[in-house]
């Protein structure tokens, strides 16, 4: 049963203070092409590239941001690169979930004192622009965390990336910024986690969600969400629970060949016009029958949106104490069945959608049936 967890009074003052997602790495096959996609078809625009005319001689790297989110695209030039072996095992993927921070070394030391395995000892990287301060520590499978302190710096991203400018037109969809990132763990592993962003990073334990919230006839997954002490950062960590058939968790672990980043949810003040522009522009989005939609409004009650244009274009609606959400899951947006992308736009709610588990995991399994992975 979905348990909402009372906040914690608590007077110790929070080790890891953090102010937000500063952005989140991807490791890619062709970040040139991949930077075009998310150019065109999502919206951004390019603010920093990083690579061989820039003096970085083994990688290119792309920056792309909209609104508060800023993503960087980067493949490595040569076989045996770090980079090359990522994705030789896990495809396109989240390497890097980066936190933005006001004292990088003190969270590093914080962290790692309390048993964070060091990803990247505290560097400082300067340019004309000023100096950025950096380090890192290891999360769930090969994905990190990097602290980013940057209240010295001026410059479009890093240190190392000069300034440049979308080729293509770009027009954005209303992304705003990252309302939470996902990760996927095996079987048994999911308490593990918690605990570690829990005692590591000062995180609290805000929702549980267990295998009656998160079944349909033939999978089940469980999920809990850590939020950090402002709560600007949400983690859900789903494991597999045991079901009738393979659950998307195990489907997910299979093909990315280990846990990592499942999706990553963005937040829109008008989902409505977020999600026309997404899908005029081809971004492919999970489909609900429209029986969704014959007993949604009793559920939910009212809610400012137009309900007819909520049905056309496929979004879901659920409701908690606090007020409602709307929200839309993208399709894996690589051929692996991996990492997807959530639309979110929240009227009041702090909740996940647990009204829609159902229909949607439903949704996610003719997409797993289509691959013969069910
Ligand atoms: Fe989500």
């Amino acid at each position: 049963m979905e348990t909402l967890l009372q906040e914690k009074e608590t007077s110790t003052a929070d080790f890891l203070p953090l102010n937000g997602t500063d952005h989140i790495e991807f490791y890619v096959g062709n970040a040139k092409q991949s930077a075009y996609y998310y150019q065109s078809a999502w919206g951004y625009e390019l603010i920093a590239y990083s690579g061989p005319e820039t003096g970085v001689r083994d990688r290119a790297s792309y920056v792309l941001q909209q609104g508060k989110v800023r993503l960087v695209l980067s493949t490595a030039l040569s076989p045996d690169h770090e980079i090359s072996q990522h994705h030789l095992l896990h495809g396109d993927g989240v390497k890097v979930l980066a936190l933005w921070v006001d004292d990088a070394r003190r969270s590093f030391e914080e962290t790692t004192r309390r048993g964070a395995v060091p990803a990247l000892e505290p560097t400082v990287l300067k340019d004309e622009f000023g100096e950025v301060v950096v380090s890192g520590i290891k999360t769930y499978g090969d994905t990190i965390h990097k602290f980013v302190e940057r209240k010295n710096y001026r410059g479009p991203f890093m240190p190392g990336y000069k300034p440049v400018k979308s080729s293509v037109p770009v027009k954005p969809v209303g992304i705003k910024h990252v309302d939470h990132c996902v990760g996927n763990v095996e079987l048994g592993k999911m308490n593990e986690w918690v605990e570690f962003y829990e005692k590591v990073m000062g995180f609290r334990l805000m929702l549980t969600f267990d295998d009656k919230d998160i079944s349909t006839e033939y999978s089940a997954l469980m999920s809990k969400v850590v939020a950090n002490g402002n709560g600007y950062i949400k983690f859900p960590i789903n494991e597999p629970a045991e079901g009738r058939r393979k659950s998307q968790i195990e489907e997910y672990l299979e093909f990315y060949r280990g846990p990592g980043c499942q999706h990553i949810a963005l937040a829109t003040d008008d989902i409505i016009y977020t999600v026309s522009e997404l899908r005029a522009r081809g971004v492919e989005f999970l489909y609900v029958p429209d029986n969704y939609y014959e007993d949604v409004w009793k559920r939910v009650g009212a809610i400012k949106e137009d309900m007819e244009q909520i049905r056309r274009l496929n979004i879901l609606v659920d409701r908690d104490d606090e007020g409602y959400l709307l929200q839309l899951f993208t399709k894996p947006v690589e051929d692996r069945p991996t990492l997807f992308y959530e639309i979110i736009q929240r009227c009041g709610a702090k909740s996940f959608g647990k009204g829609n588990f159902k229909a949607l995991f439903e949704a996610i399994e003719r997409e797993q049936a289509l691959r013969g992975n069910l």
